[in-house]
This record gives C-alpha cells, sequence and structure tokens, in this order.
C-alpha cells in the first residue's frame, strides 16, 4: 500500500479546507484530499451570503446580541465575540484575493459592499454575490490554490478513517478511487474539513457530498461530538416534484418575501415579532404547525410586489431554477416546506480548532465551535469557517509538531476484518435511515419515537457496517456507514436533552429548562 508523508493533510476542499490550507501553506506543505471534483462541496452552493460587521450603522456588539438570540443560551460567547470580531478582516482577505461581491453607491456616490438582511439580523449586514455567493467563494480559494508551489489537490480520494497513533492523530487512511486501493497519508497534523450531514435526512437543501463523514471518522477515533440534536432545517425549500429540496434562499425574505396559506393569509405575525425574519427555527416550526394544523402539503413565499427586472438581477439562479419548473416568481407564489439544512453540532473543537485528540483539528460545518449553540444565525457559517479554520491553520503551524515516527501505516481495522460476502442491497441502508430520521427525528420530536428510532438506527447501523466489512472499497457503503453514525449520534444527542430549545422541540418538555441544560451535549465512543 502507498504511505506518503505531508507537513499537513486537509480533508475536504470547501472554505474551510481551502482556507486553511492557504494559511498554512505559508510555512509548510498541504495536501488536501477530497472525495468528488475539488469545487463540489456545500460551500459552492451557498446562496444567501456571509454575515459581516462592515456598515457604519452595525456594530460588534448587534451582531453578537443577534448570534446569541439565535443560539438560544447555548453559544460560547468568547466563540461568538472572535467570530464577530475576527470575521470582517477575513471578508476582506477574500475580496483581496479576487472574491467579487455585490456592490452600490452610498449617498456620496462611493462605492461600497451592498449589504442584504436574512432570518435574526438586526441590521443589513450579509456581503454576497447575486444568489451564488457560495459559488464565488469556492471559484475565489481555488484560484488561489491552483498554482500554489505548496498544496496538491488529490480528487476523487475517500478519507476512510483517521490514523491514531499512541493517542495522537497521525493521519488518514484514503480511498484512492482512481485505483480502488487504500493509501495512507501521514502527517504532522490533521484537519477534518469534510462539511455537513444534511443527507441524513430524505428532504435536503445539501448535495450528495454532505454524509457527515467527518463526524463518524472522528467519533471512531474517539474524539468528543457534540450538540447533534441541534439539526437546522431551512424554513423556505421548494415543494415541486421535479425540484423538491432546491433552496429558495432566506436573502428572498430579506427582500421583502411574505410566507402565506394557501387562501394568502400572512401568519408569521402570530409567531414572532420578527415575523418572517424570525430566526430559522421559529419559521421552520411555524410551517410545520401550520401545514399539520391545515392538512396542507406546502406553503407559499410571495414575492410577487417586487418587480421582474430587479429579481432577475438580485437572484438570477433562483429565478431561472424556478422557471425551469413553471413557476415565475415575478408573478406566482412559490411553494415551500422546510428541509434539513445545516448541523449546529459536530466534532467538538477549542478556539484554536483544536478536537479533543491531539494533531487533530476540525473546522467548518463538522465542527462544533460552540459560536451557533441551539441555532444558527443565517449567513454566519461561511464566516464561522473562514475565522476558525484560519485559526487552526495559524496554531498548527505555531505549534510546531514533529512528523510522526510511526513505523508502517496500521491497517484500518474494517480493512483488516474485511469479510467478502453477498452485500447487502445498497439502498436499503440509506431509505430505512430516512424513514427514521424524517419519521421519528424531524422538526418537532417525542420520547417515544426517540426512543423506537434509537433502536432500529442501532440496527441500521450494523447492517450498514456489514455492508462496509463485505465491500470495503464501495464509497457509497462508507457513506451509508457514516450517515447511519451520524444518525444515531442525532438521537442519543436528542434523548439526553430534556428539554425545548433552539432547534430542538420535544412535545414531552415544551419548556426551556436553563437549570439543567444550559450545557452542550457530549458524547464520545465510550458513551454510546
Ligand atoms: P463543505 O463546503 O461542504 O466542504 C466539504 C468538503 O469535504 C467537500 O470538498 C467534500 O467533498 C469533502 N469531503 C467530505 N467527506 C469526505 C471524505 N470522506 N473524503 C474526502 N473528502 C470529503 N452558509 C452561509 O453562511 N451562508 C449562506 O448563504 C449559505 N447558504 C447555503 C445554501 C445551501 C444550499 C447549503 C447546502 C448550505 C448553505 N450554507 C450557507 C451553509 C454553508 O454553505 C456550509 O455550512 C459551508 O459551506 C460548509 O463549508 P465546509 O468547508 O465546512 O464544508
Ligand atoms: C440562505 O441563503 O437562505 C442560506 C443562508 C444560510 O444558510 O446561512
Amino acid at each position: 500500500m502507498s504511505v506518503h508523508r505531508t507537513d499537513f493533510v486537509v480533508i475536504g476542499s470547501g472554505i474551510a479546507g481551502l482556507t486553511f490550507a492557504l494559511r498554512a501553506a505559508q510555512h509548510a506543505e498541504v495536501v488536501v484530499i477530497t472525495k468528488k471534483e475539488r469545487s463540489e462541496s456545500n460551500t459552492n452552493y451557498a446562496q444567501g451570503g456571509i454575515a459581516g460587521v462592515l456598515s457604519p450603522e452595525d456594530t460588534f456588539e448587534l451582531h453578537i446580541q443577534d448570534t446569541l438570540n439565535a443560539g438560544a443560551g447555548l453559544c460560547r460567547e468568547d466563540a461568538v465575540r472572535v467570530l464577530v470580531e475576527e470575521g470582517p478582516g477575513q471578508i476582506r482577505r477574500l475580496i483581496e484575493l479576487g472574491a467579487r461581491f455585490d456592490m452600490e453607491r452610498d449617498a456620496h456616490g462611493n462605492p461600497m459592499l451592498a449589504l442584504g438582511r436574512e432570518g435574526g439580523h438586526s441590521r443589513h449586514r450579509i456581503v454576497h454575490y447575486a444568489d451564488q455567493t457560495g459559488w464565488e467563494i469556492e471559484r475565489t480559494l481555488l484560484e488561489a490554490t491552483r498554482h500554489h508551489p505548496r498544496i496538491t489537490i488529490y480528487e476523487h480520494f475517500f478519507a476512510l478513517d483517521l490514523i491514531v497513533h499512541e493517542g495522537q492523530c497521525v493521519g488518514v487512511w484514503v480511498l484512492n478511487t482512481h485505483s480502488d486501493q487504500p493509501e495512507a497519508f501521514l502527517a504532522r497534523a490533521v484537519l477534518l474539513a469534510t462539511g455537513g450531514c444534511g443527507k441524513v435526512y430524505p428532504h435536503t437543501t445539501n448535495p450528495p457530498i454532505a454524509t457527515g463523514d467527518g463526524i463518524a471518522m472522528a467519533f471512531r477515533a474517539g474524539a468528543c461530538i457534540a450538540n447533534m440534536e441541534f439539526m437546522q432545517f431551512h424554513p423556505t425549500t421548494l415543494y415541486h416534484p421535479a425540484a423538491r429540496s432546491f433552496l429558495v434562499s432566506e436573502a428572498v425574505r430579506g427582500e421583502g418575501a411574505v410566507l402565506r396559506l394557501p387562501d394568502g393569509t400572512p401568519f408569521m405575525e402570530k409567531y414572532h415579532p420578527m415575523k418572517d425574519l424570525a430566526p430559522r427555527d421559529v419559521v421552520a416550526r411555524a410551517i410545520d404547525a401550520e401545514t399539520r394544523r391545515l392538512g396542507i402539503q406546502c406553503v407559499y413565499l410571495d414575492i410577487t410586489h417586487r418587480p421582474e427586472q430587479f429579481l432577475r438581477q438580485r437572484f438570477p439562479a433562483i429565478y431561472s431554477r424556478l422557471e425551469s419548473v413553471g413557476i415565475d416568481m415575478a408573478r406566482a407564489w412559490i411553494p415551500v416546506l422546510p428541509a434539513a439544512h445545516y448541523m449546529c453540532g459536530g466534532v467538538q473543537t477549542d478556539l484554536q480548532g483544536r478536537t479533543s485528540i491531539p494533531r487533530l483539528y476540525a473546522a467548518g460545518e463538522v465542527a462544533c465551535t460552540g459560536v451557533h449553540g441551539a441555532n444558527r444565525l443565517a449567513s454566519n457559517s461561511l464566516l464561522e469557517a473562514l475565522v476558525f479554520a484560519d485559526r487552526a491553520a495559524m496554531h498548527a503551524v505555531q505549534e510546531g509538531y514533529m512528523q510522526p515516527t510511526v513505523p508502517s501505516a496500521p491497517t484500518p481495522d474494517v480493512l483488516a476484518q474485511s469479510t467478502p460476502s453477498s452485500p447487502n442491497r445498497p439502498e436499503a441502508v440509506r431509505k430505512r435511515l430516512h424513514a427514521v430520521m424524517q419519521g421519528k427525528v424531524g422538526i418537532v420530536r417525542c420520547i417515544a419515537s426517540l426512543n423506537e428510532g434509537s433502536r432500529e438506527l442501532a440496527d441500521i447501523e450494523r447492517d450498514a457496517q456489514s455492508a462496509v466489512q463485505a465491500e470495503p472499497r464501495r464509497v457509497e457503503a462508507w457513506e451509508d456507514w457514516n450517515l447511519s453514525i451520524v444518525g444515531r449520534l442525532v438521537v442519543q444527542c436528542a434523548l439526553r436533552r430534556r428539554e425545548s430549545r433552539g432547534l430542538h422541540t420535544l412535545v414531552d418538555y415544551t419548556e426551556r429548562d436553563d437549570a439543567n441544560f444550559r450545557r452542550d451535549t457530549v458524547i464520545c465512543r465510550e458513551h454510546v
């Protein structure tokens, strides 16, 4: 088997992985492993934008307060302060690298960044590139890495498991899908930047790569995982048979769109003083409650009071996607329903991106820095990835880790114990997992269903692991196993939080209980 040695290995080529790579490569060699083409990431699909205090009408304190309010008492305040205070510098750095964010003119005719507004924000502070902000960021970062002499990107390399030697993370086992052979990458430190796990639910805004691989790998390696009960459902994804779960950005509500029942009644004023721009958990729950109350399939988003020309310019991608399924958003209401969007929990890290395993860092959606608490404020995740990936890189460089002295890379357990046999039908695991997650671990939960779900998920995970042992070189089998581990972590965390807070709503415990639960839910392998 091939064994590669480098200074830093980064798993993932989204905003977090590339930000880390660019900073670390100022001092050392970096290898980036990515499981598809390099641009394929959640980052590439981000629409609304990136939050930052960049206007004279805004202050750090206001952005901090909005983030804390959304997080429902569970944010780590020092992490939020770091995010907000270091954020604008990171956004400027992206602009220096060539990101072309939308501009407008101030009252004196001077150019300034055009700032949008989204749910839970008390000010206009969302920097954007029309409705394709993530694509522009990914393009910028990839361009900066393209000819970098110290960065090598391996596409279609699937990270299987972390290599932990004497309690420290010294590398990662990877499946080279070109040759179908496992290869080991040994390094002074490893960054997990594998993004989210939306694919644990059947309806999600996330692309197919979002299978929670980093969380599952870290869990198997013994790292602490936190707050997995807080899966954020985005309130407004398209409800249409031809394009289920396509995101209709919150920025559309930021430009004045109103949520309506089928008879035209606006309903958000019943639920929150910020109405349609309330934090996401409130809006998603309101839609869930209204659809259940009326027995309807979806609600509607109405922005028909805005002219077509404005909408085509501000939301070109959304406009044309909707047109492709026969909806002209300038003239017709858009049918919408919530879908799984963002994991607020993940691999627990400190302010330097360190996990509980020495030499293993995590940044971006895979990490739980404490910034989002029980509910992420819109457009804070691209910002979090930038700020904490950069910090992790600086820390890893300054720490001056030595090359690991591993005699030879130990074979991953599952490859060593591989038991070729007739595999389970590949589609069966994902289907069963989705049925449990949708039916028993949705927006509103109850203890009895969570308990049932927990038992079912234990079986599904066992079958998924057997499928990997039967076919250890099949990427989809690993993804299913990883997703089943993620599903079980979501349920385990949900069962431990006997209250309702932020994104976690329990019908058995409807109140927030600060006395007992104002703390993270932390799980390690030994606890489950
Ligand atoms: P990603 O960008 O998802 O990158 C993960 C990388 O890891 C990918 O390259 C993937 O291929 C790779 N990978 C995963 N597993 C493996 C493996 N086993 N082996 C090798 N490689 C692997 N946030 C905002 O702040 N503002 C927005 O406007 C916004 N809009 C969004 C719209 C949509 C449709 C979606 C889905 C998300 C949106 N988000 C937004 C959230 C935000 O995009 C993500 O949280 C963020 O991009 C995550 O970045 P990341 O670098 O952590 O992960
Ligand atoms: C959106 O554009 O609505 C997504 C923003 C986010 O997830 O932060």
